[in-house]
This record gives structure tokens, C-alpha cells and sequence, in this order.
């Protein structure tokens, strides 16, 4: 007989050895966790929430992992985001009990399978939450959890995603809102949630004044439809929202009940270039890729790590110089490489003259343009205790819902 999958397949061997072992050990390229930084983000976002009254739901998109989710919950963040039904499906069996959807999902098959994941999250005391931005889309949602529930009784809470400035999803703000709020509460299987209002495209503005300006015409946007619906008889139990680059902004409008940041664990250097609002705190990096020198000519030396180990849509990663190290710059080697410069004082790329390249073995730490898409293209993450240069290898976190993209 053929044995059931296991939920957890042990780690392999090689990964399992690594804990207590000094950061040499790691092999490269691999993603890397600065476990101190990480808690300090943590810690940092989990305060901003708590003295500011405002829920936290974070984004696991960002880390799809369940023992990060259950970190950040026992910090104090109310359960998870998630894009994908299927990243619900894998947070879920490992452990994750309160999971919201903050995406459309609209075939079928698919919202079957939402349907069974709400009701076995509710038997076990947890809740699923999902969006929806069409008529057709709750038709549809309705008509999954129907075949679903025995009682008739709401399984999931649905939000109504509407479109702040993204330009992606959502209905528009104002009387489309108000029309698919009230199809949701005709529908006896469905409980009509409230907002959700992200505005992905402020997230990477680079200065404070831009972000602020494009929250507070996104805010009368929220406030008008939330009056709007209220005025129509119905209630707006919650509005949902804001990343890591505004989230100080929507809680200071008082329009956002709940934030969904995520990329503040890892903090990537796309988000380090926005300029910094003094109304947020401040975030560190925690996630590197490790990786080695493999070749060195007299114009560049190259590392073993490409665009295979790190997501490269915002950006080429920057190399963390550790202390006594020379700057390098990183420039684009291909899938599995990357070329490195020394850099002079004065930024430019130096020449025979300028600091020595790095030497063939030497370690190069980077630090990636984008967390979100780096750390789906790997299996584990390998936490470090101690800092990178002496530190040691606390716990492998398994990247649970790595590739879960359906
Ligand atoms: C719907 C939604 N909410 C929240 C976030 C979190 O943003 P960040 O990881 O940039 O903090 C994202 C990121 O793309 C998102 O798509």
C-alpha cells in the first residue's frame, strides 16, 4: 500500500545538519535570514500596530511560510494574507488557522476548493476571509459554498476589493461598492466583510510627500464608500489594506482598520530606496543570498548567484558589505551569476588603481531588489543567530507555500 503524502517531509540531510553550525557551513547560493534583524522588524511593525490601535494582518506572499505566519501571529498580528488559493491550502495544513484571500479567485474548481477550506478552517476554529470585485464572482462564490455547507450557515467572510490607484483589481470606489456589498449580504452562505483598499503602486513612490498625497486622495475614496454603503443600511465591519512603503499613512487617515504589510520582515532594497517617513519605523534587512567568488579576472570578479537565486523585476540585488570590506557594485550575469566591481569613494566603478577585488572562495552576501519573488525560488531559508559574519544557523524555515501559484 501506498503511504499517504506527509504534510512535513523531513528536511533534507544535508539542510537538517546545518543547525549549530557556524555560517560557513552554508553552501551557495542560498537565502539566508538575519534572524536578529528579522525580530527587530517584527517587533517593530507588531509595537507600530498595537500603540496605533489598528489591526495587523501581514502579507505572507511575502514569506509563504507557516512558521512565519505563526511567529507574526504570536506577535500579535491577527492571522495572515495570502494572493492564492492555493498558498491558503498550504499555510493551512501547516498549522495556519486564520487566512484571508485578498485576491479574486473566480473558476470553478478553484472556489470549490476555497468552499472546503473555509469549512475546514471553521471546524477548527479558524476563518477564511476571500475578495471579490464583480457580481458574477459572488455568484459564483455563493454557489461553491452552497455545495459546501450542510447548516446554510456563512462560512466565509467576503470583502469588496475596490480600486484605490493601482489599477488592477477592484471595482471603482463609491455605488459599484455599495451594489456588490449588498449582493454579499443577500446571500445567506456569504457574510459581507467590508474593504479591501491596497494601493500597490504608492507603496514604491520614493518620496514621503508623493506617498502621502496619493493615501489622502485614496482615504476620501474609502470614506466616501464606506458612508455610501452605510447610508444603503449596511454595516462596513472592517477596511483592509496598506503596505510597507504607506501603512503609517493609511492608520494616520483613520480610514484603515487592518494592515497587510509584509515586506517589513525581510525589508528588500526596493523599499530601502524609498525615502524614509519618520511616522514609520525604521526597518532593517534580513534577507541575503549568500554566495561565493568563483572567478576573478583583472576587470571583475563573478559569484555563483544569478537571477535563479534572486528576483531581479525591481531591481539587481546590492552586495552588503561586511565590515572591512570594500564596496562592490553587482551587475547582471545571467541565470546563474553575477559580476562584481569594486567601487571607488566616490561611487564610480574604480579601476586598476581602486580597492582590490574580492579574492577566489571569499563570501559576498546580497541583498535582493525584491523579497516577494526571491524567496519563491527557494525551498528554505536558511536563520541565522549571531549576525552574517560569525553567526550560526538557528533554524531551516521551510518556504511551505514555495511555487504555490494557482
Ligand atoms: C493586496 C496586497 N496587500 C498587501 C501587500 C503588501 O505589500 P508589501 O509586501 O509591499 O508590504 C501586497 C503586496 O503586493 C498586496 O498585493
Amino acid at each position: 500500500m501506498k503511504a499517504p503524502p506527509e504534510a512535513h517531509p523531513p528536511l533534507p540531510a544535508a539542510l537538517a545538519a546545518l543547525t549549530g553550525q557556524g555560517v560557513a557551513a552554508i553552501d551557495t547560493p542560498a537565502a539566508v535570514i538575519d534572524l536578529d534583524a528579522m525580530e527587530r522588524n517584527l517587533a517593530r511593525m507588531a509595537a507600530f500596530a498595537r500603540t496605533h490601535g489598528v489591526r495587523l494582518r501581514p502579507h505572507a506572499k511575502m514569506h509563504k511560510s507557516a512558521f512565519l505566519a505563526r511567529l507574526q501571529m504570536q506577535a500579535g498580528a491577527v492571522g495572515v494574507c495570502v494572493q492564492k488559493t492555493s498558498e491558503a491550502e498550504a499555510l493551512s495544513a501547516a498549522g495556519v488557522t486564520d487566512i484571508y484571500i485578498s485576491n479574486q479567485v473566480i473558476d470553478p474548481a478553484k472556489l470549490r476548493r476555497v468552499a472546503a477550506l473555509a469549512q475546514r478552517l471553521q471546524a477548527a476554529g479558524g476563518r477564511l476571509a476571500i475578495a471579490v470585485d464583480s457580481l458574477e464572482g459572488i455568484a459564483r462564490l455563493a454557489a461553491a459554498v452552497e455545495s459546501h455547507t450542510t447548516s446554510g450557515q456563512a462560512l466565509l467572510d467576503v470583502f469588496v476589493e475596490i480600486d484605490i490607484g493601482q489599477g488592477r483589481c477592484g471595482v471603482p470606489p463609491g455605488e459599484a461598492a455599495v451594489t456588490l456589498a449588498q449582493a454579499i449580504a443577500a446571500q445567506p452562505v456569504l457574510r459581507f466583510a467590508g474593504l479591501q483598499a491596497y494601493h500597490g503602486r504608492a507603496q514604491h513612490l520614493r518620496g514621503v510627500d508623493e506617498r502621502r498625497e496619493a493615501i489622502a486622495r485614496a482615504a476620501r475614496a474609502v470614506q466616501d464608500t464606506r458612508a455610501r454603503i452605510e447610508a444603503a443600511g449596511l454595516a462596513v465591519p472592517l477596511v483592509t489594506g496598506a503596505g510597507t512603503g504607506t501603512f503609517a499613512l493609511e492608520t494616520a487617515s483613520g480610514a484603515w482598520d487592518e494592515l497587510q504589510a509584509g515586506s517589513y520582515l525581510f525589508m528588500d532594497a526596493d523599499y530601502a530606496a524609498n525615502a524614509h517617513d519618520p511616522a514609520q519605523p525604521a526597518f532593517e534587512h534580513a534577507l541575503f543570498i549568500k554566495s561565493q567568488v568563483i572567478s576573478v579576472n583583472a576587470a571583475h570578479a563573478v559569484c555563483d548567484a544569478g537571477h535563479k537565486s534572486h528576483a531581479i523585476d525591481s531591481g539587481l540585488p546590492r552586495v552588503h558589505a561586511l565590515p572591512g570590506q570594500g564596496a562592490l557594485s553587482f551587475a547582471n550575469g545571467g541565470d546563474e551569476h553575477g559580476i562584481l566591481h569594486s567601487v571607488a569613494g566616490d561611487g564610480k566603478l574604480a579601476g586598476a588603481t581602486g580597492p582590490a577585488l574580492p579574492a577566489l572562495g571569499d563570501v559576498i552576501w546580497l541583498i535582493p531588489g525584491h523579497c516577494d519573488p526571491t524567496v519563491n525560488l527557494h525551498d528554505h531559508l536558511i536563520g541565522v543567530r549571531g549576525g552574517l559574519e560569525h553567526g550560526t544557523v538557528e533554524r531551516v524555515i521551510r518556504v511551505d507555500a514555495r511555487g504555490a501559484l494557482t
